[in-house]
């Protein structure tokens, strides 16, 4: 038997923000980040919720600390809103999701994605970095009430973030249509995920704003998809190089994803190769399809922008590998593992990060 929960209800369009006027908000906590404050939308959602009394926590930072999200926790339970909004990026709304899951207070919580990539407001995750470890939560009670993909917030993304968290969206796609709890429902998700997001990149890379509002729910069906099946090995080492070497997200992902797909390839070749042909890079023969994909990803990467090795991306491979140990150990240790096609072992890592270093390791 298969299973398929949604609890969020999206919202989504030019102008959704406005979807605020009519939810009744009394006593508003917003969570967001100093872009946010200095650049006036989290102005703009205050006036939208108009609430009797509002209160804002506008400290969120890439790659939230447990510490961070205690400090909110207090905050929050202090001053007893009947409403979270979190407006940002996955970090801010990950860090929202853990102060409204530590104050065990009921409230409503509603998502506001200012970013194309973590699909947070749609999932069972929150990832927090508790010193140099990623640790990503998952609890359904995480997941939020309500989603509001509005594309007016994604006029001004630089073009690198449009890149880093593109590849989020690709690797949450594809590690859901290959995990182990990939369903029909995750399945049909995943695939208008993954080849949305690997057509309309380079256009939105490029400037183009008219399809971010395409890419913004490309990114949320990937977190249903992913919320649903799990992730894999391309997570779990993103999140433990992301805790050492706070890399981007989307960045360490776009690195792995193709190096993961060759150590995953005797245990789900078939689904890559169907993959490969939902998105237009298909042939009879599944070798070849897969290769095509694989090509697909790497030429998407240079055409981003993106570095194609740890190396290029700064860290050396004398760094890396006197990290390897905790790399491995982290990996081994995170969630994401579980769901993967292929057992993970501690050789499997030591490959991959064979395979991403660079010359030299
Ligand atoms: N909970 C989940 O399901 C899930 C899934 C994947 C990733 N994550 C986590 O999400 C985090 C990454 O999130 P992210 O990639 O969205 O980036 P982010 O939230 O870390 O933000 C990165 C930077 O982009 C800026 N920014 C955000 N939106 C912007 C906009 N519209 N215009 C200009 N600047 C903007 C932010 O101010 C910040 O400085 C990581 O910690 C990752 O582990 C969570
Ligand atoms: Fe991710």
């Amino acid at each position: 038997m298969e299973s398929f929960y949604c609890r969020t209800k999206i919202y989504s369009g030019t102008g959704a923000l406005g979807q605020l006027q009519h939810m009744g908000i009394r006593r508003l906590f917003l969570v967001t980040d100093p872009y946010f404050m200095e650049n006036k939308t989290a102005d703009a959602v205050i006036r939208q919720a108009s609430p009797e009394a509002h209160c804002i926590f506008h400290k969120v930072t890439p790659d939230p600390s447990v510490e961070l999200a205690a400090e909110g926790t207090a905050m929050l339970r202090a001053f007893a809103p009947d409403t979270v909004v979190a407006l940002g990026g996955g970090s801010t709304i990950d860090c929202a999701k853990a102060m409204v899951y530590f104050a065990e207070t009921p409230v409503r919580f509603i998502a506001i994605p200012t970013t194309s990539g973590s699909g947070s407001e749609v999932t069972d995750f929150a990832v927090l970095t508790h010193g140099q470890t990623k640790h990503p939560l998952v609890d359904p009670k995480l997941r939020p009430e309500a989603a509001i993909l509005d594309s007016t917030l994604l006029e001004q993304l630089p073009k690198k973030l449009v890149a880093d968290c593109g590849f989020d969206v690709l690797s949450h796609a594809m590690e859901a249509f290959v995990a182990a709890n990939a369903s029909y429902f995750t399945d049909a998700f995943a695939k208008e995920a993954f080849t949305t997001a690997l057509s309309l990149l380079p256009a939105s890379y490029g400037g183009r704003t008219d399809v971010r509002l395409q890419l913004h729910a490309a990114s949320t069906m990937a977190g249903l998809a992913f919320t649903g099946a799990g992730l894999g090995l391309c997570h779990a080492m993103a999140h433990s190089l992301g805790g050492i070497f706070h890399l981007p997200h989307g960045r360490l992902n776009a690195i792995l994803l193709p190096a993961v797909m060759d150590v995953n390839l005797h245990a789900c070749g078939g689904k890559y190769a169907k993959l490969a042909r939902f998105s237009g890079v298909g042939s009879a023969s599944d070798t070849v399809a897969i290769r095509n994909l694989k090509n697909a990803l790497v030429r998407l990467r240079k055409e981003l922008g993106l570095p194609k090795d740890l190396k290029e991306a700064g860290i050396s491979p004398r760094t890396l590998y006197q990290h390897e140990g905790q790399i491995v150990h982290d990996t081994l240790a995170d969630p994401c593992c579980a769901t993967n096609p292929l057992p993970v072992e501690d050789y499997t890592v030591r490959k991959v990060l064979g395979a991403i270093a660079g010359n030299g390791y």
